[in-house]
């Protein structure tokens, strides 16, 4: 059994970054019954970011998996030895939202050795990414998953970076005080390219599986 666990960093179920990620998670499916896929709602759970307890930096004693216990410990653990994982988080003022952030201390802290400063994870693992955003590649002010990709890349290996531009946003924009965005335009992209964003989940989901 290979075991692709996927986390969803944004809190709408049935919108934008989770149809990705259910996407992705098809793709893998896709590829045989031997693929076991896990996703996990950040939003559903409670739990905090680091709380620089120091726990995993003991003498003697260091680990790189969080040790401070709450909702998130059986989490990282599964990480910890899993065989896939994908990130999944909408842009919240140009970065991953809190939730996502405050996860990726808890699971990146440990890996950082502060006597030589490398990056070790407990299992080397194919990583995929997904952004959702208003942006487009020409007008985006998102800095994505930043400084933690950088760490993922050191302690996991270089990610596969998925980014589904213009989504749409409300259902219906007709509803909200949304007038700085041109809906005819959102549709038109949308149009142009949604069903493509899901695809590259799909393929990207496919990919890992069969890794
Ligand atoms: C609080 C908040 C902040 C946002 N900030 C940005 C931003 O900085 N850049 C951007 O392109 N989109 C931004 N957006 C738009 C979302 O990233 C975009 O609609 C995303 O696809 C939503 O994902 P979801 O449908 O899975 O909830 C923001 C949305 C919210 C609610």
């Amino acid at each position: 059994m290979k075991k692709i666990i996927i986390i969803d960093g944004g809190p709408r179920r049935n919108m934008n970054t989770a149809q990705m990620l259910q996407k992705f998670a098809e793709g893998a499916k896709s590829a045989g019954e031997h693929i076991e896929v896990k996703t996990i709602r950040l939003y559903d759970m409670d739990y905090k970011g680091c709380m620089s307890c120091m726990a995993c930096k003991l003498k003697d004693r260091a680990s790189n998996v969080c040790r401070f216990k709450d909702r998130l410990s059986p989490v990282l653990e599964e990480i910890s030895m899993a065989d896939g994982l994908v990130l999944g988080s909408p842009i919240y003022f140009g970065e991953v939202t809190g939730q996502m952030r405050a996860f990726l201390e808890r699971l990146s802290f440990p890996w950082l050795s502060y006597n030589d400063y490398s990056m070790t994870a407990p299992k080397q693992m194919p990583v995929v990414l997904i952004e959702t955003l208003n942006g487009t590649p020409e007008r985006n002010n998102s800095n994505g998953f930043g400084s933690m990709e950088y760490c993922i890349t050191r302690a996991l290996g270089q990610p596969q970076k998925i980014v589904a531009y213009n989504t749409y946003q409300v259902n219906d924009y007709s509803r909200y005080e949304l007038a700085g965005f041109s809906e005819e335009a959102k549709r038109q992209w949308r149009d142009a390219h949604w069903e493509e964003d899901l695809q590259k989940a799909f393929d990207a989901g496919r990919k890992m599986a069969e890794m």
